[in-house]
């Protein structure tokens, strides 16, 4: 595939108004996702739970991608239409988690490397033939006494980097994830420093990789005070630390920052990307992949009973109508008045 095809993969799956719903997640995952409204987590229930999802209608609206893990990519509707190929009727393009999931970086405590490099080339062939058009890599870092190091800032850089390589090599987008952990005690100084000093290393190993720019997408962690510092800083303070710190960090060469949610209320996510668009004036478009700020309510409210689907669907059209004014700066509390 061509350069030129990855940046317009790229830029379709950021343009005005639309973001990515991240729909991947890990059996563990989905299956502690599912144990909150007490729904067992089975092949069948994801599917049923994930087929509620994408055929709401009018997400494509404001939906221009979903991530899916690699059961849904195999997966079909009820009706017996396969995933991938629901999503393109709609015009959502399909993309693929394609690491294995953070491992124990050995001889580093408390950090973790994120794995999936052996074998990838071939998993991700199979995947673009499956319909997939893009990818995902996370790597965590996390926040500690004396944490992150710099190796293991180094070595999730590292594989974020040959991860995106061969994910260009295949003809994949590759969204590059690297998340800043937002638990601990540590403030939104300290966030920032860490974020900068990720994002530069996660930046200096792609262009030491040959990975081409134009044809990735970073999906970051925003600039946020720890979960449990004392001192939380408000919607305004987030949107401009965070800004600040990608304007260092990230190059213009890069079409869009597609934001992760990281345990932030569904609200709380939309007002900080709100806040950030109405900042304005960046290279990037400024846009979401959130996975629980846009699947929380409607988990909540499907419950695993099919007669509150039309009514778990609702909700989901309307987190990602706000998320999709939020892309403007125009998101408005009113808007969440409507929704209730
Ligand atoms: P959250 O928005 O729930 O953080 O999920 C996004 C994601 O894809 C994490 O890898």
């Amino acid at each position: 595939m061509s350069t030129q095809e990855l940046e317009s993969i790229a830029q379709a799956l950021v343009p005005a108004g639309k973001g990515i719903l991240a729909a991947d997640e890990g059996t563990a995952t989905i299956k502690r996702r599912f144990d909150s409204i007490n729904v067992e987590s089975t092949e069948a229930n994801r599917r049923v739970y994930r087929e509620m999802l994408f055929t709401t209608p009018g997400t494509e609206e404001f939906i221009s991608g979903i991530i899916l893990f690699e059961e849904t990519l195999r997966q079909s509707t009820e009706g017996g239409t396969p995933f991938p190929e629901l999503l393109a009727s709609k015009g959502i393009i399909s993309g693929i988690k394609a690491d294995t999931g953070p491992h124990d970086l050995a001889g580093f405590p408390g950090e973790t490397v994120t794995e999936g490099l052996d074998g990838l080339r071939e998993r991700l062939t199979e995947y673009r033939e499956l319909g997939a058009k893009f990818g995902k890599w996370r790597a965590v870092i996390n926040v500690g006494d004396g944490l992150p190091t710099q190796s293991g800032i180094d070595a999730n850089a590292h594989a974020l980097a040959r991860y995106a390589a061969i994910c260009q090599e295949v003809g994949l987008v590759p969204i590059v994830e690297p998340e800043v952990f937002m638990e601990g005690t540590h403030t939104i100084e300290r966030c920032e420093e860490i974020t900068e000093a990720t994002l530069k290393r996660v930046y200096f190993e792609l262009h030491a990789h040959r990975v081409v720019l134009e044809g990735t997408l970073l999906k970051p962690s925003m600039v946020l005070s720890g979960t449990d510092c004392p001192v939380q800083a408000g919607v305004q303070e987030v949107a401009e630390a965070t800004v600040r710190c990608f304007r260092r960090a990230v190059p213009a060469a890069v079409p869009g920052v597609v934001f992760l949610s990281g345990g932030q209320s569904a609200k709380l996510a939309t007002e900080h990307l709100n806040a950030m668009n109405a900042i304005g004036n960046c290279p990037w478009e400024l846009s979401f992949s959130y996975g629980r700020a846009l699947q929380g309510p409607t988990l909540e409210a499907w419950g695993g009973k099919s007669a509150n689907a039309a009514k778990a669907q609702k909700i989901f059209y309307q987190r990602a109508k706000c998320n999709s004014a939020a892309r403007y700066g125009k998101y408005t509390q009113q808007m969440e008045a409507l929704a209730a």
